[in-house]
């Protein structure tokens, strides 16, 4: 295992399933629950959580890097592996004492392979080798996206197939869930993520200053501000009006963003780094147009895969996930698409919607 896995092998799917059917239930006799560890660092969190074949989460733990990389001004991948190192063992026994589950009692180890930065990935993947090789235990690779896919599950009956939308600082992209690994892409960025976008549009607003944002992500603190602001200061069209497909981007946007700013600087007289006074309705207009373009992208993928005969005949779910969709406008304009599409919004709860280590177990 180790070996293979060390040049990034996926199993066939036939061995995947082997393993997975390999999980029995037993009523009265939760002892003989297989119990598998989860480690995810693909990114930014350290996280780590140990969950049963039942779904029942045991132990979870994630040690967040955002305040650290607030300060840098985003993620320096560097910085990113030297916090997951020296945070993932600790993390790992915390679950695991916490459960008073002992190494020996895990099912198997299963840790997101991809995709991700590169030297974050390496972390958990080298620190889930050395356990998988001491406890001799069975590794499973995770693709993280499937993970986010696939998190509903845990807390919803949802049957395949489903939409997932999942928007976040790494992650866009919209897809038709037609079973476990069996997925149709129907349009990812072709840039950089939502999140991304409204994190860089935050950072040059200098939001980290505002005395009611600075501990917020970018999105967040767009979020907050622009419940105090105008949208209509700003009047833009989302980006892709006129692409016949599902994909996205929000470079485009950033850099018109940019522009506004530095012509709203120069009208009030201020310097780059201070607060416009018109940054509220700044945020209000990037986060309208935001969800514009979010809403408007998935809407033709819905009609697309009506078209297609692709959905069921009752209610198709749109599942959305990632930080980005804990934005209640956003939300709020996917509940108006779904309600006028016949399909039903759902949303696994915040703390599965961003990156963690359940999702990965
Ligand atoms: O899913 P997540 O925690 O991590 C990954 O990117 O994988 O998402 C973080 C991103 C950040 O870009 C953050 O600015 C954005 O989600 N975000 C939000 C909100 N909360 C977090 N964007 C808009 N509105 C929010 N309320
Ligand atoms: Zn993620």
């Amino acid at each position: 295992i180790l070996n293979k896995t060390a040049g990034v092998f996926k199993p066939s799917k036939r061995k995947v399933y082997e393993f997975l059917r390999s999980f029995n239930f037993h009523p009265g006799t939760p002892f003989l629950h297989k119990i598998v560890l989860g480690i995810e660092t693909s990114c930014d969190d350290t996280a780590a959580a140990v969950v049963d074949e039942t779904g029942n989460v045991l132990g979870e733990a994630i040690h967040s890097q955002t305040e650290v990389h607030l300060k840098t001004g985003g993620i320096i991948p560097p910085v990113a592996q030297q916090l997951h190192r020296e945070n993932i063992q600790r993390t790992v026994q915390e679950i695991l004492s916490a459960s008073s589950i002992s190494p020996s009692d895990l099912s198997a180890i299963a840790t997101t392979i991809k995709p991700g930065l590169a030297l974050s990935l390496g972390v958990g993947l080298s620190f889930s080798l050395q356990l998988v090789g001491q406890l001799k235990k069975p590794f499973i690779p995770i693709h993280h996206m499937e993970a986010h896919a696939l998190t509903i599950t845990l807390t919803n009956k949802v049957e395949f197939p489903f939409f997932v939308l999942l928007i976040s600082g790494g992650h866009c992209l919209l897809a038709l869930v037609q079973g476990v690994s069996d997925f149709l892409l129907l349009g990812k960025s072709l840039d950089i993520a939502p999140g991304d976008m409204l994190d860089k549009v935050a950072r040059r607003l200098s939001l980290i200053k505002h005395p009611e944002c600075s501990i917020m992500s970018g999105g967040k603190a767009i979020e907050h501000l622009a419940k105090q602001g105008n949208r209509f200061h700003f009047d833009t069209t989302p980006p892709l009006q006129c692409a016949k497909n599902c994909d996205f981007s929000f470079t485009g946007l950033q850099h018109l963003l940019n522009k506004i700013i530095i012509q709203k600087e120069k009208e009030e007289g201020i310097e780059q780094g201070q607060i416009l006074s018109s940054a509220a309705d700044i945020a209000a207009a990037v986060q309208h147009i935001t969800a514009c373009h979010i809403v408007k992208r998935t809407h033709r993928a819905i009609l697309f895969c009506k078209q297609r005969n692709l959905l069921p005949q009752n209610n198709t779910v749109l599942v959305a996930s990632g930080g980005v969709a804990s934005n209640f406008y956003i939300h709020g304009a996917l509940e108006i698409l779904t309600n006028a599409t016949q399909c039903t919004l759902l949303c696994p709860p915040p703390r599965l919607c961003t990156d963690n280590g359940i999702m990965i177990a």
